[in-house]
Parts: C-alpha cells; structure tokens; sequence
C-alpha cells in the first residue's frame, strides 16, 4: 500500500507506516525518554509483534530507531507482546511475553515472559535463559501477559494480566535479580462486571495512595460508562509490601473518549508519573489502514492526585514547546449564538474558559474540524453538567458520542489539542478528558464556539498552531 498523508498526526508518536498498538517500556533510560511500541513492520494489520522504538529529550520531538525485538525464537513465535522496561544499574533491560498461538480460533494461547538487555539503548540481545517465567500460576491461565516491573527497596516488582476462566485477574511477582522470580499471588481480581481478561496492569504510587491500572476486556456498559468493550481505568487504595495487601475502591475509567487503551506509565527524574496510552481501541473503525499506516499514541500526560482520590491527567508542561503562533480570540467577553473563528490550521491546541456564573445559556460548546460538514463537537449542558463529544460525523458514526460528568460550578475549563485525525480534551485541569481519533477531510477547518438558548461569558479563548515535528 503506498503511505497516504491526509490524516498523518504532527505531534504524535506513530511508526514510519504500517501498524501499531500497545506503548511498551516507558522509560527514561541516561537522561532520554524511551518508548516503545507494538509494531507490525510490514503490514497496516495486526500481526507477528515486534517492538518498535522511538526516544526523545523533551517528550515532544521523537526520534525513531531501529526496531528492538523481532519474534526470532521459539517462545515466542506468534510475537513479542507487550510489556516494560527498567534501567538496571545502566543496563536498559527490556520485559516482554512471548506469545504463542496454540489455537487462535479457540483462543488458546501458552505466554510466558521474556527478558531482553541492551548497554546502548538501541541494540538488544535476548537473554539465554529466555522465558524468565514460563508457567502460569493455577490462579491464571495461558494468557497471561503485559509484564509491568518496578523497583520497591531491595526487590524488583511486577504484575501480569491473566484470566481464570471468565475472571479477570493481575498478579504479583518478586525478584532479586529479574531473573527468578518469586509468586506473590493475586492482586486483584474482576467480580462479574469487570471484564474476563485484565490486560496491561501498571501499579505505583501516587501521592502517598497505590494506583492499579489496566485495561480489562468485556466489561459491561453502564449508561454513559465503560462504553468500549475495551476500556482502561484503575482502582485506587492502600497497599502494603509486607502482606501484599491491596484494599481498593470501585473501578474508574481513565479517559471518557473513544480510544485510549493499553495505558502505562514512567515515573521520571522531576519525578512525574507520566501516563501514554495506545490512541486506538480495538474495536474502532481504522481507514488509515487504506493509507498504509494505523495507530498512534497519545500525548504524554502528569498523573496527579485529586481532592476527591481521583487521578488527573494533564498534558505534560513540555508541550508548550510546540506552541508556535498564538491567537487571542477574546477575553472576558460574553456572546450567544454561534462565534466563527476562520483559520488555516489543522494542528491546534486551543485554551477556552467559561465564567458559568456570568452564563445564561443552557449549554456552551465548541466545533472543529468542519463546521456543518465532518465536524466533531464538544458540548456542555450547564443544568446536568453532562459534556458530550459528539464524534458521529468525523468518523464514528453511530458509535460517534461520549458522554461524562463534570462538575464545575464557577469556571469550565477546556484544553483541546487537534491534530489531524485525533482529538484531546482535557477538562478542568486534568478533572477529565476525552480522547478519540477522529477522520475529517483535510480542508475542513474552522473553529466554531456557540452557545444554546442564551449568553455565555468566556473568560479567555486563547489558540496555537502548534508544530509539525515530524515534517
Ligand atoms: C493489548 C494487547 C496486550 C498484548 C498486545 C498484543 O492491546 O492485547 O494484552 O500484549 O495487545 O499486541
């Protein structure tokens, strides 16, 4: 397939062409920003899974480099799956699952996890021991996968995802050495509602409480929830590394938009929990693959802990670097009806505040992208404090609307960054967001701002042409 541009991101992480999922190993390895990625080299279509590579000094310019694992052995046969990095004492070593199909139509499959070490940063060798644990725990089954390790005091840590039947699960290990481990048992575990298989768990710290995250499969849809039939979100509690302990709340989604899955995360030097997710879902419709490329990733986002135990997400401070022109639209300014804002620019990020106590209208939004053609909606309802993004006509058809709670009494805040076939919302300084691909034709422009039965006071409606780093 000859590679098409028209919807080619400009501030994203994606391969050269053809197809990508998951992000693996986040890291920060001799004062770079790694990330790699399930990779398919040679094909717009998931397939035999290799690790692709990129890295950066700011988390905004990426530079790609040669792939660094590709299925060669036995263990791995049917791909190199996913999983983390961990820089021990300067040795960059990767922890992956090799993947073999057993029976594909069955879904049987026998994983088990793999190590892989460079010196460099860019050549690895695998280790010769390989699989590094090649048998799943009665708790779990053969799938079992998406190896996440961290260090904790003398010990190294990972979790895995498995399933046991239709009960999805993440477990615990323990090493001294990466190289034995040691089963520490289950750490938490699906009831009927929370899907069948666990997929790319991550466990850390933030601010002082434990985060479990990961991406189950089958969860159940409950009114504007878990929409997706794959669905990130995380529990959050107390835990304890004598007992092993877990004690958590209910599940929480991460994001209210339609693609964002198989999210992990990097604590680095200024130590930030940085969160980057796979910009795609299964299940979503994917017409790049016509152009010869699929997937991306997402921004890199600072996790934080909210008033309310909640995690926030914020686009990481970097990304102002790629704020290249800037308009003032207004401020402090009220206006009903709809506000046109002519512009050239497919790559934006966009800063609009509403002062809702000075607002009158019954809901406030914006369009993008096509004003009455392809375009994608943010809007918010005052009274029920729903904001919905409205996807229907930019790509996802019927499946085209998200829907969350926001609560925000004075101010609503809005930070979107669109490029040219992806959409993030991030609302009330990290309070939510909404991510999804969108595929608009590349001369639908514009930026509209409207109002609904009423006046709206903005406080500040601000945008930028970001840059193109990849041009
Ligand atoms: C999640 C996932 C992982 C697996 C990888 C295979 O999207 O299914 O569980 O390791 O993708 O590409």
């Amino acid at each position: 397939v000859k590679m098409n541009h028209r919807y080619r991101l400009g501030y994203h992480i994606m391969a050269p062409a053809n197809w990508i999922n998951d992000p693996n190993g986040l890291i920060q390895y001799k004062g770079e920003y790694h990330v790699f990625y399930q990779h398919h080299p040679f094909d717009e279509n998931w397939g035999p899974m290799h690790w692709g590579h990129v890295k950066s000094k700011d988390l905004v310019h990426w530079e790609h480099l040669p792939i660094a694992l590709t299925p060669t052995e036995d263990y791995e046969k049917d791909g190199c799956f996913s999983g983390s990095a961990v820089d021990d004492n300067g040795v960059l070593t990767l922890i992956y699952t090799g993947n073999i199909f057993v029976d594909r139509e069955k879904d049987i499959v026998d994983q088990s996890q793999c190590i892989a070490t460079s010196v460099d940063g860019i050549h690895f060798t695998k280790e010769a021991a390989n699989p590094v644990i090649s048998k799943h725990p009665k708790e779990g089954s053969g799938h079992f996968r998406d190896p996440k390790v961290w260090r904790h005091g003398e010990y190294w840590y990972m979790v895995l995802g498995t399933r046991k039947g239709n009960t999805g699960k993440v477990i615990l290990y323990k090493s001294k050495d990466l190289r034995q481990w040691e089963y520490l048992g289950v750490l938490a575990e699906s009831d009927e509602t929370l899907g069948y298989m666990w997929e790319c768990p991550d466990f850390f710290e933030l601010d002082g409480k434990y985060v479990l995250i990961f991406s189950p499969q089958g969860m159940e849809a409950k009114g504007d929830l878990y929409n997706n039939l794959f669905q990130t979100g995380y529990l959050i509690g107390e835990y304890d590394y004598e007992t092993n302990k877990f004690i958590h709340g209910s599940f929480t989604e991460l994001d209210h938009g339609h693609d964002f899955y198989a999210v992990q995360t990097l604590l680095d030097d200024k130590g930030r929990r940085i969160a980057i997710g796979w910009m795609d879902m299964w299940e979503s419709n994917m017409p790049t693959k016509e152009d010869g490329w699929c997937g991306a990733l997402t921004l890199p986002r600072e996790l934080t802990l909210g008033e309310n135990i909640e995690i926030l997400m914020n686009p990481v401070e970097e990304l102002t670097f790629l704020r290249e022109l800037k308009n003032s639209v207004c401020t402090d300014k009220s206006f009903s009806g709809t506000h046109l804002v002519e512009t050239k620019e497919d790559l934006i990020e966009l800063k609009l505040e509403f002062d809702l106590t000075k607002t009158a209208a019954e809901s406030v939004g914006l369009k993008i992208r096509g004003i009455n053609q392809e375009e994608t909606t943010l809007l918010y309802q005052i009274e029920n404090q729903k904001l919905t993004l409205d996807c229907t006509k930019s790509g996802k058809g019927e499946d085209g609307v998200r829907r969350t709670k926001v609560e925000s009494n004075q101010v609503l805040s809005l930070r979107v960054f669109i490029d040219r076939s992806s959409i993030e919302v991030f609302v009330n300084d990290g309070q939510a967001t909404l991510t999804s691909r969108i595929y608009p034709k590349e001369e639908r422009l514009g930026i509209e701002l409207f109002t609904e039965n009423g006046d709206a006071h903005v406080i500040d409606f601000t945008y930028w042409k970001l840059k193109d780093i990849w041009r």
